[in-house]
């Protein structure tokens, strides 16, 4: 088969992909029959899928532009990054201050080759390959150890992507390991899928999910929990149009329909 030349040959483009099931969701290009299968199908189930990829993404720019121009944040650590879309964490952080850094990480050869090609000018902002699962060798990596201070706030952003973790490998102890890496004053981002609202549609989306990996939805409480030693920022754990929306078009009326939530929590 011709692969793209962007497509790494670490790349299974075969099988579907969490990556690039996303990136089909956006509308972007970096995608294989497999992904657009896969979309087709978690559509079937929610067929406003791709209303709540861009409502996530939404968010994701939202709070990176509160950290960056309201709370002065100048280092971000964005884990599961996913595919670059039109605006990342890296545009946002240096329109607000050029001397930002950004660190961008994910264990998708495809999302970690395409951030790379896009950063090829900008030595301030990297992208590495690791797994979430394995915090301590992200925290080690001479990328992020070059780039970012640990001595100054830095911004850990999880944004969709804890949901990918599963009960067996912690959660909780994850995030719990990038906090104590962190000083107070450090920001934590997070957007999760929740089966709090609608438990049905949650279940058998992940279900469907779960073809590329393993999704598993989780309660209000449980998702607050991942916040243990951080204070919430306002307006505290919300599904994601209610995070701050910019603009009455970002607002909601029935909010719970996205199946995520989201918080932004400061290291006390
Ligand atoms: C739904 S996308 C979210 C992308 C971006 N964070 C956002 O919110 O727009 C989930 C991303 O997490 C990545 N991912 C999933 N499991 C991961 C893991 N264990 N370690 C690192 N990245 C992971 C996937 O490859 C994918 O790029």
């Amino acid at each position: 088969m011709n692969e793209p030349d962007w497509a790494p040959e670490s790349a299974d483009t075969t099988r579907s992909n969490v990556a690039r099931v996303y990136d089909t969701l956006l509308g972007g290009t970096h995608n294989f029959a497999a992904d657009r299968d896969l979309a087709r199908a978690i559509r079937a189930v929610e067929p406003h899928v791709a209303t709540i990829a861009r409502m996530n993404r939404a968010y994701l720019i939202r709070a990176a532009r509160f950290l960056a121009e309201d709370a002065g944040i100048d280092q971000f650590l964005d884990i599961g990054s996913g595919i670059p879309s039109e605006d990342n964490v890296h545009d946002v952080a240096q329109r607000a201050n050029p001397e930002a850094r950004v660190v961008y990480v994910d264990n998708d050869p495809v999302a970690v080759a395409h951030t790379k090609a896009m950063l090829t000018d900008n030595y301030l902002a990297a992208a590495i390959r690791a797994d979430l699962r394995r915090p301590g060798e992200i925290l080690a990596h001479p990328t992020v150890r070059n780039l970012l201070d640990f001595d100054r706030p830095v911004a850990v952003v999880l944004t969709s992507v804890l949901h990918f973790i599963t009960d067996e490998d912690n959660p909780p102890a994850i995030v719990a390991r990038l906090r104590d890496a962190v000083p107070p004053g450090s920001y934590l981002v997070i957007s999760h899928g929740t089966d709090e609202d609608r438990p049905g549609t949650a279940k058998a989306a992940a279900k469907v999910c779960g073809r590329a990996a393993p999704a598993t939805p989780r309660s209000r409480q449980q998702i607050l929990g991942l916040f243990a030693g951080w204070e919430l920022v306002e307006p505290g754990l919300v599904y994601l149009p209610e995070w701050r929306p910019s603009s009455p078009d970002e607002a909601c009326d029935h909010p719970e329909w996205c199946m995520m939530l989201a918080c932004v929590g400061r290291k006390r």
